[in-house]
């Protein structure tokens, strides 16, 4: 949520930072603005609504800073504005940040501050920060500190010493115009370190094109950056040495690369993504193996019990895992909601593993679910994307799916990378408990193998889900059925289908639908049913036929041949093993909802509301 950027070096700040903010965009996009250190003074340009708006800021062209700090906001505290837009300035006019994340004290601090005499222009909790900065640079243990910059430092760790809740903050000031003061805390922020210049942003892809060497910082860790040296101090100001690490993302990866939308983009891009999941962890024939974890036979034999915890997308590739994990490794597996996990006291000890599941590893719901595990003893496994991120820091095991950067806010190929890597990690454990018949896993191979070519043959033949999609873009409800592991696609159908299309959309399963919810079924309401596992067709069937009944208009994803036709529509796809047939069903629920999106005429990639990476609670 909110992207930052930062640059210091000898070009031009103001290009570079809009540049950053536009590929953070996915992050939040109700307000932008940067900050640049001008001659004598900084220059704060922002405003409400997408950072293309920063080009007709009158003024920004004459920007000539080579340091500068920005931010693209997904609002919290205070509603999307020009007021509420960050870069914040104190009241002196000395100190201005950026900050991701949520204050939570902030009405304290805003309340303490007042009665020293600040003054607020915001409604945000942000602004707090640098008066509270200023506030401790004119009332600070002067004596101690030796010069400005680690006066300012000063400032800025006694300032955050007072905070509450999650952060991510670049300062810049008038007293020490050649640096930018970076700090985190449990939100995400990298420095990329190139020639006689450094960068700063959230996420990596915004700052790629200008290097591969990055220091990811740490939680409570400090960075005073100037343009050729960066020093980091631990939250007690003492200084250490930090390694830099090299990331090997191609850069042109996080472009559109001639697509329309990112969206697309990654949905075409599945073939290759599940590829780069598979890697090296296995070939047929031979056995699963992971370079980055080592699990013992003896420490599984002691789980009793598996845990897949996550949200919204990620946590329905877990609901795939659950499965998985219980077929081939009998171990009872449970799927959890991080926000519902962290607060719901769950029975968990040393024979649990807990397994992590995030896209961008810095959601702070999984985040916190995942120490509550581990402070209950139990071990935890991250899945992530992103290499460094907070989760896999705090992990006792990370391994990832390697899907390559994923800009879309609607998650697409990360999911089917999710799954796969959760079927390869099962089909492990099954292998190292000896669980599960050998042939049986050998096809699952060859079923996990087969994948890419079946999604390519899937993405070779869209239109008719655009055209199913052309006919329905106009409804206002929808639902998805479907039993076993086609509910659990049904649900991530249904979600994409809100998050892009703004459709209201419910997904059931296929058995549970006359309880209640069919009596929401009239003449035209569209049903979608999944139908992937030959020994659930006839029920799911039945199902299906009892919305035709009541005037349900159908469509419905199957790779069976289904033994009557009276649906509307019917979207065949290639058979696979049903343990993994959501990565396949999921495809055209994806196209549908980008297509629908598109006839709309609404912003694929960035929805309404949503922010690509969820790091407030
Ligand atoms: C997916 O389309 C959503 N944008 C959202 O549900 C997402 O999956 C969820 O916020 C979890 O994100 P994570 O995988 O980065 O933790």
């Amino acid at each position: 949520m909110c992207g930052i950027v930062g640059y210091i070096g000898s070009k031009k700040a103001t290009p570079i930072l809009i540049d950053g903010l536009m590929s953070l965009e996915y992050r939040g996009y109700d307000s932008a603005g940067i900050a640049t250190i001008e001659k004598d003074a900084i220059k704060v340009m922002k405003d409400k609504g997408r950072v293309k708006n920063l080009y007709n800021l009158d003024g920004i062209d004459k920007l000539s800073g080579t340091v500068g700090i920005a931010h693209t906001r997904w609002a919290t505290h205070g509603k999307p504005s020009k007021e509420n837009a960050h870069p914040h300035m104190d009241n002196s006019g000395k100190f201005v940040v950026v900050h991701n994340g949520i204050i939570e004290n902030y009405a304290d601090l805003r309340d303490f501050l007042i009665s020293k005499g600040y003054t607020f222009l915001s409604e945000t909790d942000t602004e707090v920060i640098p008066n509270l900065i200023h506030y401790y640079y004119t009332n600070g243990p002067v004596s101690v500190l030796k010069d400005e910059s680690e006066k300012f430092l000063g400032a800025v760790k006694s300032a955050v010493y007072d905070l509450k809740g999650s952060y991510a903050i670049e300062a810049i000031s008038t007293i020490c115009p050649d640096e930018v003061i970076v700090v985190r805390k449990d939100s995400p922020l990298v420095i990329g370190k190139a020639d006689g210049e450094n960068y700063i942003a959230s996420d990596i892809p915004a700052i790629l094109k200008y290097t591969k060497e990055f220091y990811l910082l740490d939680d409570n860790e400090f960075a005073i950056i100037k343009s050729n040296n960066i020093r980091f101090f631990d939250n007690s100001l003492v200084e250490h040495n930090k390694a830099v690490k090299n990331i090997e993302w191609d850069a042109n990866a996080a472009g559109k690369d001639g697509y329309e939308d990112y969206m697309l983009k990654e949905i075409f891009e599945q073939p290759t993504s599940i590829r780069e999941t598979i890697g090296s962890r296995f070939r047929l024939g031979e056995k699963c193996s992971f370079d980055d974890i080592e699990i013992s036979k003896e420490y599984l034999e002691n789980v009793n019990r598996i845990f897949f915890v996550a949200c919204g997308t990620a946590m329905h590739a877990g609901l795939v895992g659950k499965n998985l994990m219980e077929k081939l490794c009998h171990i009872p597996t449970e799927v959890d909601i991080a926000s519902e996990f962290r607060y719901r006291n769950p029975i968990i000890d040393e024979h649990t593993l807990c397994i992590y599941i995030s896209q961008s590893g810095e959601t702070a719901d999984t985040i916190a679910a995942l120490k509550l595990a581990k402070s209950k003893g139990a071990k935890t496994l991250a899945i992530s994307n992103v290499i460094g991120s907070s989760i896999t820091r705090e992990a006792d095991y990370s391994i990832y799916t390697h899907a390559g950067p994923e800009i879309a806010v609607a998650s697409t190929k990360a999911y089917t990378s999710q799954v796969v890597l959760v079927a390869i990690l099962a089909m492990h454990f099954a292998e190292i408990l000896g669980s599960s018949d050998k042939l049986e896993i050998e096809s699952l191979k060859k079923d996990i193998i087969d994948l890419p070519s079946k999604i390519e043959q899937i993405l070779d033949n869209t239109e008719p889900i655009k055209d199913f999609a052309k006919k329905i873009y106009t409804e206002k409800d929808m639902f998805f059925l479907g039993r076993g592991t086609d509910y659990s696609v049904a649900l991530e159908g249904s979600l994409k289908l809100k998050e892009i299309s703004y459709i209201h959309s419910e997904a059931y399963a296929a058995g549970e639908l006359k309880h209640g919810p069919i009596a929401l079924i009239e003449n035209g309401v569209t049903v979608i049913g999944i139908v992937t596992d030959k020994n659930l067709v006839e029920k799911s069937i039945s199902n299906i036929q009892e919305v035709i009944t009541r005037g349900a208009k159908t469509l419905v994803i199957t790779n069976q041949i289904l033994p009557n036709n009276n649906f509307d529509y019917v979207i065949n796809i290639p058979e696979t093993n049903p343990l993994i047939s959501p990565i396949l069903s999921v495809v055209p629920m994806q196209l549908l909802s980008y297509y629908i999106s598109k006839f709309k005429g609404l912003d694929v990639d960035k929805p309404r509301n949503l922010a690509k990476s969820v790091t407030v609670e």
